[in-house]
C-alpha cells in the first residue's frame, strides 16, 4: 500500500494515476475540502484528514509500505513542510515503511534564512537522511502545471507579468516527468538514498517563458517587468498590518530573486536513472492546452 500526501495537487494526482495505472493499491491523505473525486475514480482509498494534526497522521500511516511526501505548505512552512513530513518519517519508522519519497526543492540546501519553506525543507532532508529508511529526496526546479494558468491568461491578454531580473536562469520540469520519477524511485536503484536535482531537458531564461507563450498561441508577447525593490516595499507595508504573511512571502521573494536551475550533468545523470528523456516546456504546454 502507498501513502501519497497532497493527493489532490499538481505532482500528488499525477502520482495517484501513475500508481492506479499500474494497479497498485494507494491511500490518498485529502481533507474533507480537497476536490478528490478524481481520486476515487480512479480506485484509491481516501482518507479523510488534515496534516497538522499528528493523529490523522498516525492513522494514515497504518499497514502502509510507501510513503510518497507530495504536499504544500498552504501558508504555513513550520506545521505543514516541516511538523507534518516529521510525524510522517517518524510514523514510516514505527511502521516499518519500505521507502520515503519526499519532494523538497532545488536550492533547499543553499541556507535562504529568509524563505520558511527553503529551511523547513531542509530539515526535513536532514532528518530523512538520519532515519534510518530508504529514500529519494527530490528536489525539483519550477513545475509546468503552475505555468498553464499563466498560459491561459495569455492566450486572453498576450500580457506576461515578470517580476524581477528576466535573465535568470530556471530549468522548469514536466510534472508528469516529476511525478513518474517519484513513482519509479521506490523501484530503481540508481534513485535508493539519493538526493536528486530534477529539471526539464533546458536551462531557459525567465524571459523565454513569454517567448514559449508567443511562440503556441502566435501572439507577441507584452511583457510587464516591476523591479524586485517593489515586492520589497509591499511587504514592508504588510508586515506593519499582516507579520505572518510578510514571512511567508520570503519563500516568493527568494524564488523571484535567484536562479533555480540544473547543470546539464545532473539532467544526464537522472536521464541515467531513470531511463527516460525529459520532456521540453514548450511539449509540456502544447499538450496541455491543446495547441
Ligand atoms: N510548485 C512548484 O513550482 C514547486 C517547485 C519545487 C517544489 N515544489 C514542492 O512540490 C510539492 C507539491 O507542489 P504542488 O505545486 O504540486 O502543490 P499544490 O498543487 O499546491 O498542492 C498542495 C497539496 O497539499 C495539500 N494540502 C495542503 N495543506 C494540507 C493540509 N493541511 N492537510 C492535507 N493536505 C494539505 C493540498 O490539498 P487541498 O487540495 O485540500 O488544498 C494539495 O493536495 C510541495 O511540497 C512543494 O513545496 C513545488
Amino acid at each position: 500500500m502507498f501513502l501519497v500526501t497532497g493527493a489532490t495537487g499538481g505532482i500528488g494526482r499525477r502520482v495517484v494515476r501513475l500508481l492506479r495505472e499500474q494497479h497498485q493499491q494507494v491511500r490518498t491523505f485529502v481533507r474533507l475540502s480537497s476536490r478528490y473525486s478524481e481520486l476515487e475514480h480512479r480506485g484509491a482509498e481516501i482518507f479523510i484528514g488534515d496534516l497538522r494534526c499528528e493523529r490523522d497522521i498516525q492513522k494514515a500511516c497504518r499497514g502502509v509500505r510507501y510513503i510518497i511526501s507530495t504536499h504544500g505548505s498552504d501558508g504555513d512552512a513550520l506545521a505543514l513542510d516541516y511538523r507534518a513530513n516529521i510525524e510522517l518519517i517518524d510514523q514510516a519508522k514505527s511502521n516499518g515503511v519500505e521507502y520515503f519519497v519526499f519532494i523538497s526543492v532545488l536550492g533547499a540546501d543553499r541556507g535562504y534564512e529568509d524563505a520558511p519553506v527553503f529551511k523547513a525543507k531542509r530539515e526535513v532532508e536532514r532528518y530523512l537522511q538520519a532515519s534510518g529508511l530508504n529514500y529519494t529526496i527530490l528536489r525539483p526546479a519550477g513545475l509546468a502545471s503552475n505555468l498553464l494558468v499563466l498560459a491561459e491568461r495569455f492566450r486572453e491578454t498576450g500580457m506576461y507579468l515578470l517580476i524581477g531580473d528576466p535573465k535568470n536562469r530556471t530549468s522548469i520540469v514536466s510534472t508528469d516527468d516529476l511525478a513518474k520519477i517519484a513513482v519509479d524511485s521506490v523501484s530503481v536503484i540508481g534513485a535508493r538514498n539519493q538526493i536528486l536535482s530534477v529539471g526539464g531537458p533546458e536551462i531557459l531564461t525567465r524571459e523565454d517563458i513569454p517567448r514559449i507563450f508567443g511562440r503556441i498561441f502566435n501572439k507577441e508577447p507584452t511583457i510587464i517587468n516591476p523591479p524586485l525593490f517593489l515586492i520589497d516595499g509591499f511587504r514592508g507595508l504588510l508586515g506593519i498590518v499582516n507579520p505572518q504573511a510578510q514571512k511567508s512571502l520570503g519563500t516568493f521573494r527568494t524564488l523571484l530573486a535567484n536562479e533555480f536551475f540544473c547543470k546539464t550533468e545532473e539532467i544526464n545523470n537522472l536521464e541515467a536513472i531513470f531511463a527516460f528523456h525529459l520532456e521540453p516546456l514548450e511539449s509540456f504546454l502544447r499538450r496541455y492546452l491543446a495547441v
